[in-house]
C-alpha cells in the first residue's frame, strides 16, 4: 500500500500515521521528522532546513525533493509506504510522480484530512511529543494519563520549537496558499480520498481505514 496523507498542519497526519503504519506494516516517512531529526544531529541537511522551519516557511524544494528520493529508494519500501506532509508544492507533486514511475510505483490513495482552519491554532499549541518514542499527545484533546509524561513509555514531553503561535500563524498562511493546486492535482489524477478530519481521532481512523478496504485499480 503505497499512501499519501495531506492536510494543513494540526490535521492529525502524524496522529493518524501512527497507527496507519502499524496496521499496514510500513514505513512512515515524514519530511517534518527527518528534518528535525537531521537538526538533532547537527548535520548540513539540518542547518540548512532550520532556518526555514523556525520561521514556519517552507524549506526549499530542491532540498526536500533530494530527501525524499533518497529515501523512497530505500529497500523497506518495497513493501509500500506512508509519505506524510510531502509533497507541498506543485514542483514537489511532479518531482514525486517522476521518482516513483522510476522505482516502477504509483500511490494508491491520497488521504486529505480536512479539519476547520478556525481549529488548528489550538490543536498546534497544544501539542506535545514524547522526547524518547515520539508519541503525540494534545493538552486537552488527547492528554497523557499523568501530567509531562509518555502513556507508553513514560519518557519526558515537549513542546515543538514550531508550535508558537506566532509561527504556526506563518506555517497556516503559507500551507493555505500551496494547498488548493495539490488537491486539483490528485483530484484529476483520481487518488484523491477526503476524510472528515473534525471528528475524535479513533473515528478519523475508522474513516481512512474504511476508505482503504475499498480496492484500487492502480
Ligand atoms: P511538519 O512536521 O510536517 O509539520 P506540519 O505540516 O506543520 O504538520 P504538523 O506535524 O504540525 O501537523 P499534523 O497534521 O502532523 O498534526 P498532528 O497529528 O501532530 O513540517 C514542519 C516543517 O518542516 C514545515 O513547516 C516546513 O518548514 C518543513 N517541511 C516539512 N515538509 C516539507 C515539505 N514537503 N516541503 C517543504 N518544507 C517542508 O496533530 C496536531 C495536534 O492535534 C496534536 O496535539 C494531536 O494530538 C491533536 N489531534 C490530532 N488529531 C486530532 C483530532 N482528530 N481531534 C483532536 N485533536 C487532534
Ligand atoms: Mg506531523
Ligand atoms: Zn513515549
Amino acid at each position: 500500500m503505497n499512501l499519501l496523507l495531506m492536510g494543513l498542519p494540526g490535521a492529525g497526519k502524524g496522529t493518524q500515521a501512527e497507527q496507519l503504519i502499524k496496521k499496514y506494516d510500513i514505513p512512515h516517512i515524514s519530511t517534518g521528522d527527518m528534518f528535525r531529526a537531521a537538526i538533532k544531529d547537527g548535520t548540513q541537511l539540518g542547518k540548512r532546513a532550520k532556518e526555514y522551519m523556525d520561521a514556519g516557511e517552507l524549506v526549499p524544494d530542491e532540498v526536500t525533493i533530494g530527501v525524499v528520493r533518497e529515501r523512497l529508494s530505500k529497500d523497506d519500501c518495497s513493501k509500500g509506504f506512508l509519505l506524510d506532509g510531502f509533497p507541498r508544492t506543485t514542483a514537489q507533486a511532479e518531482a514525486l510522480e517522476q521518482i516513483l514511475a522510476d522505482l516502477g510505483r504509483s500511490i494508491n490513495h491520497v488521504l486529505y484530512i480536512n479539519v476547520d482552519q478556525s481549529e488548528l491554532m489550538a490543536r498546534l499549541t497544544g501539542r506535545r511529543i514524547c522526547r524518547d518514542c515520539g508519541s503525540t499527545y494534545h493538552m486537552i484533546y488527547n492528554p497523557t494519563k499523568v501530567d509531562g509524561e509518555c502513556d507508553k513509555c513514560n519518557g519526558e514531553l515537549y513542546q515543538r520549537a514550531d508550535d508558537n503561535e506566532e509561527t504556526v500563524g506563518t506555517r497556516l498562511k503559507v500551507n493555505i496558499d500551496q494547498q488548493q493546486p495539490l488537491l486539483d492535482f490528485y483530484q484529476e489524477k483520481g487518488t484523491l480520498r477526503n476524510v472528515e478530519g473534525n471528528q475524535k481521532i479513533d473515528v478519523v481512523f475508522k474513516e481512512i481505514e474504511d476508505i482503504l478496504i475499498v480496492p484500487t485499480l492502480i
